[in-house]
């Protein structure tokens, strides 16, 4: 190769907003050893697959990229190809045995040591997986390029999962919690608003347990959004994923509160029946589920709700996962993610007996999808007619003169612009959008050109940064 044509890395990424957010670190850390990202896996000299082990599907995922990338290696020998993330840490040894085009697997403790285990690439093939004890433990910083950065960005806040879902691989793949210091955050989110972010979606496996500050009330988590709400210029934040037996009133009043808070909450059930919560080891039941919802929509009484549902728990009876249908009537999530139970390495629920047959699971899980659409398009249904508050995310699939944002409760909207307007000068600003239609997911909606006489709440942002004037 020309020594100035510079190498080049590609990710293939799976998984949670975790990986996501590991994969840009990854890259980050190559492009600061004279790497270029790769558009395709053809043109790359490093391919790294990040993988995810949550459910055993995502898990054979990881094979059946890998087993893509063989015949390319055949083309191209000196091709690296590194596998990532959850299943490298949880596999180690034994993956490089079940992927054979791997040159060597690493954990993710270990994205900043990336360049050094590329220079131990050779003919003996490796895992890595050290783990950094909780003490020695340090983020790494967000070093992205300029023009990398879009309308939202994601800020890790926490790394690790102290709780002990009985069915979870996660507090064995990524390790014990640790909390990002609150400054280090504050920075993070300042440096992508600097570089055109408008939005942030704090994560952390239970974002609720976070104990970066030191707090009087030990709510960190709330005082967190408190300081997160006062960057300048920042005109929204989420966060993910939140823990029920953690989430607290004060965070709760933040929704109400803090102007850059958005009107959704992802807060995973699981179940609806406190027998199936218990043996999973929740930590709540039912009951103190449903108050925690109360409570918000007390406060709250429009914010959009989402949760994930697993169907097919080991011992879960007919009646039990009934519960789970009534609790999805109850609640009346905007959107939910449901799965079937799937056995992982290691975990607790390994133990229990009564595992559900696979064809009584899929009968179940259809039962809570099929319910959940109706839902779902009913809670769509309720947008049309109403002015949405929409953080423009840039322009839309459906074609020319069409854009696409989100509202305050995370609804994806595609919109045209007003005729004659610079559609591009949009992106990044909070706009007004009369929402006339409903798909099965989506909204869809017409921006109006005289935003400010027509959603006096826009008013309230008018003073932050970036937001129309
Ligand atoms: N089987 C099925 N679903 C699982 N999840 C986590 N572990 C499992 C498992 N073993 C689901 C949970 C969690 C989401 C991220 O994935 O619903 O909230
Ligand atoms: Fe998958 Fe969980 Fe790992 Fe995220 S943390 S990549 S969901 S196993």
């Amino acid at each position: 190769m020309d020594s100035s044509t510079p190498k080049k890395i590609f990710i293939q990424n799976f998984g949670c907003q975790m990986n996501d957010y590991d994969a840009e670190r990854m890259v980050e850390v190559m492009h600061r050893q004279g790497y270029a990202t790769a558009a395709t896996a053809e043109e790359a000299d490093l391919i790294v697959i990040n993988s995810c082990s949550i459910r055993d599907k995502a898990e054979q995922k990881t094979a059946s990229a890998a087993g893509r990338y063989r015949e390319l290696k055949q083309f191209k020998p000196g091709l690296v190809v590194a596998v990532g993330g959850c299943v490298a840490q949880q596999e180690g040894e034994r993956l490089l045995r079940r992927i054979p085009v791997a040159d060597f697997v690493f954990g993710p403790d270990l994205i900043p040591a990336l360049p050094s285990l590329m220079a131990r690439v050779s003919k003996k093939r490796f895992a890595a997986t050290e783990v950094i004890e909780v003490e020695d433990y340090e983020f790494l910083d967000a070093d992205p390029e300029p023009s990398a950065v879009k309308v939202t960005a994601l800020v890790t806040i926490q790394k690790g999962c102290d709780n002990h879902c009985a069915f979870c691989v996660v507090p064995t793949t990524r390790g014990r919690e640790v909390s990002r210091p609150a400054d280090e955050v504050i920075a993070e989110v300042a440096r992508f608003v600097a570089l055109g972010a408008r939005e942030v979606t704090l994560i952390g496996q239970n974002v609720n347990s976070y104990h970066g500050i030191g707090s009087e009330d030990g709510d960190d988590f709330a005082e967190l959004l408190e300081r997160v709400d006062a960057v300048p210029g920042l005109l929204r934040q989420r966060f993910t994923t939140s823990h029920p037996k953690d989430f607290t009133p004060k965070v709760a009043r933040a929704f109400r509160d803090f102007r850059t808070v958005g009107s959704w909450l992802h807060l995973p059930v699981q179940s609806g029946s406190s027998r199936t919560l218990k043996r999973m080891v929740r930590d709540y039941t039912r009951a103190e589920y449903l108050e925690k919802i109360d409570y918000l929509r007390q406060l709250v009484p429009d914010i959009s709700l989402s949760t994930d549902i697993i169907v097919g728990y080991p011992g879960e009876s007919e009646a039990e996962h009934q519960e789970t249908l009534s609790l999805l009537e109850q609640v009346q999530y905007d959107s939910i993610y449901s799965f079937e139970y799937s056995a992982r390495p290691d975990t607790p629920a390994l133990k229990l007996r009564d595992s559900v047959h696979g064809p009584i699971k899929k009968r179940r899980l259809q039962e809570v999808q099929t319910l959940q659409r109706k839902i779902t398009a009913a809670r769509l249904r309720r947008w049309i007619g109403r002015d949405a508050e929409v953080l423009v995310e840039g322009a839309s699939k459906r074609g020319a003169g069409q854009l696409c944002g989100r509202t305050r409760g995370n609804e994806l909207v595609h919109f045209s612009a007003p005729v004659g307007g610079d559609e591009k000068a949009l992106i990044g600003k909070l706009v007004s959008v009369h929402i006339t239609g409903a798909g099965t997911n989506t909204l869809i909606g017409q921006m109006d050109s005289d935003v400010v006489r027509r959603l006096p709440l826009i008013a309230a942002h008018r003073e932050a940064d970036g937001a129309v004037h």
